[in-house]
Parts: structure tokens; sequence; C-alpha cells
């Protein structure tokens, strides 16, 4: 239960525009518009707390409408606790919703709260959290006013079901495209095996970028204990919802704010929890973002070295078989937490939001149901965080060890000779379009033993970065049981694929990386041991082509279609580096009073 102790008023900052006696022209503004729905004079100086939420539900972002019903919670606590709520909308970001990607609102939604927290009577916040994106751009916003904040996730759907079995949210969508290319169901069956994923509100229910950053905004002590993973309609999540909002009041109260909480440690946490869980590729993005805001040294780097030798423990689809609901009541994050702390892997004393350590919250944490979340002795797989791959392509790439698939191994990982590298032809697909009009055209040539490349993917090839590395081969190759090639791009892919792709690789080709220069027929070797990626040709032949490229211009990539695609591509960094507006990273703190 939270502590409701009184903030002090003379250090809140809404009382520089509601209660400033030096300032009666402007205060007297400020006071009549938000009086003229109902809010008494006494209230707004009474010293009690304004604390935002910023609401992130809407009909355009359905992993997140439920928030619409969870901020009566959030209001109700933060009432009972002594604060004022005041509720506002974040621009929408619906993962599946929003073309060209996304990845281009994370930063605009960022943008848009900076202003909100910074610019209105704001004491605190509570960030509404769910689809994808929502939580990093939440979480980077609150890092750079910090002003006391918590996250509070909207949670996961139910579990998908089908014909008895488990059906996880993207995983399945995956497989249907498989069995809707080679002819096993049509069109309508692909629609209602797809649809049978989503069966209530929430958002994804496998370890999606979804459940995978609001694990981590939980491991990152931003929300509380036990709540990132607990369905969207178990009445335990509005249980959560009202305890939120008590305990936004007492941060206020104890001046405790992002900054107290996001430390070096807590990351590290984070990317240890990430490998245990099966997070998504899209985390280390997020991650280097949310610590550039709030200026946390943090490179891609610290994946591999912290997180790669970590075992899998969470039996959650892509990288196992069961979904959301499941894990909750396996314990959730704090069984995941309470397990690595058990092997010494947990800096024990980082904050979180309750004001109580990570260890105070986890230490002594038991797994409820060992099928789901397994114990350290008995992993689902080892090794299992991300590789970090460099070369003459580009300086870094990662690829997430634990959806290796014996299919896979067995096909290109096994060499007796050198059981961690593999080599090929590549065939090269310029974005996603490109990809989708020639996978299946036997003249783009691809076989058995080809790598599949796409690039035109990056934060400014394809503005935000596209979600479309993980490629399917060619029809004819899934006839004949081949499920799985090589893929590597520099553009994302969904948390909840399956594919271990060689991804999020920076520089991009639309920054002239190494990828621009590639062709088809070119052979490209890869080392996981030695963590290296590279085309097999000379450093003449790639100085050659980069310098024709660029006397054309460049590598190509199409036009701006809005306002906000061109401010981005002037301003975004790339994958490696968190995708941030690099302009942005300058103004930390800037809330503080
Ligand atoms: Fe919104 Fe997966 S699409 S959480
Ligand atoms: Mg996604």
């Amino acid at each position: 239960m939270a502590n409701t102790s009184t903030p002090d008023p003379k250090k809140l900052r809404s009382r520089a525009w509601f209660d400033d006696p030096s300032n009666a022209d402007m205060t007297a503004l400020y006071l009549e518009r938000y009086m003229n729905f109902g809010l008494a004079l006494e209230e707004l100086q009474s010293g009690k707390p304004i604390i935002g939420i910023a609401q992130t539900g809407s009909d355009l972002s359905p992993c997140n409408r439920h928030h619409l019903i969870l901020a009566e919670r959030i209001r109700a606590g933060i009432i009972e606790a002594g604060g004022i709520p005041f509720e506002f909308p974040v621009h929408p970001i619906q993962e599946t919703g929003k073309r060209p990607t996304a990845g281009l609102d994370r930063n605009l939604a960022y943008l848009g709260l900076v202003e909100v927290l910074f610019g209105y009577p704001l004491d605190g916040v509570v960030l509404t959290t769910g689809c994808d994106k929502t939580t990093p751009a939440c979480l980077m916003a609150a890092a750079t006013v910090n002003i006391p904040a918590i996250s509070l996730s909207v949670g996961p759907m139910l579990n998908g079901w089908h014909k008895g079995e488990r059906t996880g949210s993207g995983t399945i969508v995956w497989k249907a495209r498989e069995l809707l290319a080679s002819g096993d169901i049509d069109y309508q069956g692909f629609i209602k095996l797809v649809a049978s994923s989503a069966p209530s509100t929430g958002f994804c229910n496998t370890m999606g970028t979804a459940s995978t950053m609001n694990s981590l905004a939980e491991a990152l002590g931003m929300s509380l204990p036990g709540s990132a993973a607990i369905p969207a309609p178990y009445r335990d999540r509005q249980e959560s919802a009202y305890r939120t909002g008590l305990q936004i009041v007492e941060m206020v109260a104890s001046d405790r704010k992002p900054s107290d909480v996001l430390t070096r440690e807590s990351f590290l946490n984070a990317i240890r929890v990430n490998a245990a869980i099966g997070g998504s590729t899209n985390a280390p993005i997020h991650l280097a973002a949310l610590a550039r805001h709030i200026g946390v040294e943090l490179s891609v780097d610290d994946w591999q070295e912290h997180g790669r030798d970590i075992p899998l423990l969470v039996n959650l689809q892509p990288a196992g078989e069961y979904l959301g609901e499941d894990f909750y009541r396996a314990g959730g994050v704090p069984a995941v937490v309470g397990e690595l702390i058990r092997q010494g892997l947990i800096a024990e004393d980082a904050m979180t939001v309750n004001g109580r350590t990570i260890g105070d919250n986890c230490r002594g944490v038991e797994i409820e149901d060992e099928k789901v979340i397994r114990p350290y002795s008995r992993p689902l797989k080892e090794n299992a965080g991300f590789s970090v791959l460099r070369g003459n392509l580009f300086d870094s790439a990662i690829m997430k060890l634990s959806v290796i698939s014996d299919e896979f191994r067995a096909k290109w990982l096994s060499n007796p000779d050198d059981p961690d590298a593999f080599e090929g032809p590549v065939v090269v697909f310029d974005g996603p379009e490109d990809y989708h009009a020639r996978i299946d055209d036997p003249a783009a040539g691809i076989t058995e033993d080809t790598i599949l490349i796409m690039r035109g993917a990056g934060p400014i090839g394809y503005p935000g970065a596209a979600e479309v590395v993980n490629m399917r081969p060619p029809a004819d190759l899934l006839k004949k049981g081949i499920h799985a090639l090589p893929c590597m791009g520099d553009g994302r892919q969904s948390g909840t694929s399956g594919s271990p792709s060689i991804l999020n690789a920076s520089p991009e080709a639309a920054a002239m990386g190494g990828l621009a220069v590639l062709r088809t027929g070119d052979r490209v070797r890869i080392d996981l041991r030695k963590g290296e990626a590279n085309v097999l040709i000379s450093d003449e032949e790639l100085a050659e082509r980069r310098t024709a490229l660029e006397a054309q211009g460049g590598y190509p990539y199409p036009e701006n279609q809005t306002p906000w695609q061109e401010m981005s591509r002037a301003t975004v960094g790339q994958l490696s580096t968190g995708a941030v507006i690099e302009p942005a990273v300058k103004y930390q703190r800037i809330g503080q009073v």
C-alpha cells in the first residue's frame, strides 16, 4: 500500500500557475479557465498536487483503449491520496494501424508529451503504457522532463485459442502467412486464424515488444512490482490502476523522479531480464533512447556483455509456447527477477517507484508454475540474449539467440569445423514493397542456400524504420518444408517474430552504411562466435562501389509524404543509438523545480 504523506505545497511546480501572488495577472488567467468545468478555487489553491494522466488509449489505439476505463481507477487513487487528476491525450501510436510505420510516431509522441509535461501545471504524471512504442515514448518524455512519473501497463489480451491450441498475437500471423502462401488455408481461413489470437481488450499476448517493454518498465523500476503482466480484463488490473494513482501522489511528496530510478544499474537489470523473458529485438533501441534522454551511458555492446549469456526462463511465444495469462499466473516479472536475484544477477539496490529497491520488492519471490517460468537450473535455452555483430556491412547489428530453431541450426550452424559460422549468396530487397513484389518470383533466384537482405528499412530509409527484416522464404521453398532462411537488414522486426534475423543494422543503407553497396549474388559470411558479418569482397571494390553510388546521389529512398517525415529524417539518429531526435538529447531534467 502506498504511503500517502502530503506533499509540501511550497515545492509544487503547479503553484507557479495557480498560486503565485507575485504574478496575479497570469495566475487569474490560469485559474479561471481551469475552473470553468467545475474545479473550485480553493481546490486549485489547496496545495494538493496536480497529477497528469497521460492517456494513450483511444478508438485509434485499440491495444491501449482499456486505459479509458482504467483511468477512472487511476483518478480514484489520485483523489484518495490527496491529489487532483488532470487527464489529457497523448498522440496515438497503434503498432498495427499506422502507415508507413508506428516507429515514426514514437518520437512524435515523445515530443508532444515533453511539451505537455513541461508547459502545463503538472506535479507528477501517470503514464498509461501498452502497445509497443507507447511505453518508450512515455518513459522517454518523463525522462527528459524529470518530474515524478509512474507507468501503468494496460496489460496483455487474454490467451488466444484455435482448435485447442494457443494462438499468440503476431506469432500466429507469421505462421498463417506461410500456410496461406503454401495453399494450406484460404483467405477466410487466414483472417479467422489471425483473429483468434485477439480475444479481448489489451496488447499482444505474446512476448512481443509490448509485453517486453512493459516488463522492462517494471524491471527498470518505473511501475509497481507485479503490475506489467496482469491481463487487461482481469480485476487485478483495475486494482493496479488504483494503486498506481495512490503511488504517484506519494512520489510527488517524496520528490522521487525518473532520475532516481533510471540509473545504469537499473538498465543493466533490464538487459538481463530481457534475455530471461525472451524479450523483443526492439528493446535495445528503446532502452538506448531512454538512457540517452535521462543521461545514462548505455551501448549496444552492453547487451552482449550483460545479456547474451543469460538463459531463457520464460516459456512464452515466440521463443516458447505459452501466452500472457500463463505468464501472469506463473508470477510475472517479480518471479523472473526473484530467480535472477538468487543467481546474483540483479543489482538489488536499484530504486523503484514505490520507494523500495528492486531487491526489497522481489527478493524471495517464487515461481508459481515452472512450465511457464523455468528455474535457472532448467532453462529453455542457454545463452539466450542478443549477439552483437559488426564488420564491413555495418558498425553494429543484433541477433536474438533465443529464437534460433533446431531446423535453422541444422541447416546453417552445423559445420563441425566451424559451428558458429555460415555463409551464402545474398538476394537483396530494397524496402518492404520490393520484397512483397518479388519474394515468390522465380526470377529473384532464391534457393535454400540464400541469405535474404532487407535494406532501405532504417529510420531514414523507411521513416521510423519498418518491422520487415524477418522475411519468409518463397512459397516453393515453403512447400518443400524450408521455413526459414537467414535474414539481415537495416530495419527492425516485430517482437512477435520467431526469426533469428540479423537486424537493426547501423548505419543503415540510407545513411550510406555498407548494406547500401551490397549486390545480389555477393557472398556474406556470418560468424556468431567472433561477432562478425562481412561481405566477401575486397576493400578496394567496396570503396569503388561506394564512390559510384555517391556520384549518383547516394542510396535512393522514397519521397517524404508528411511534414513530420521530413523533420524526422533530418534529425533522427540510427537504431544502435536509439533512433532518437538527436537535437532533443541535450534537453535534460527540464521540468525540475
Ligand atoms: Fe499493439 Fe502488439 S500491436 S501491442
Ligand atoms: Mg511491433
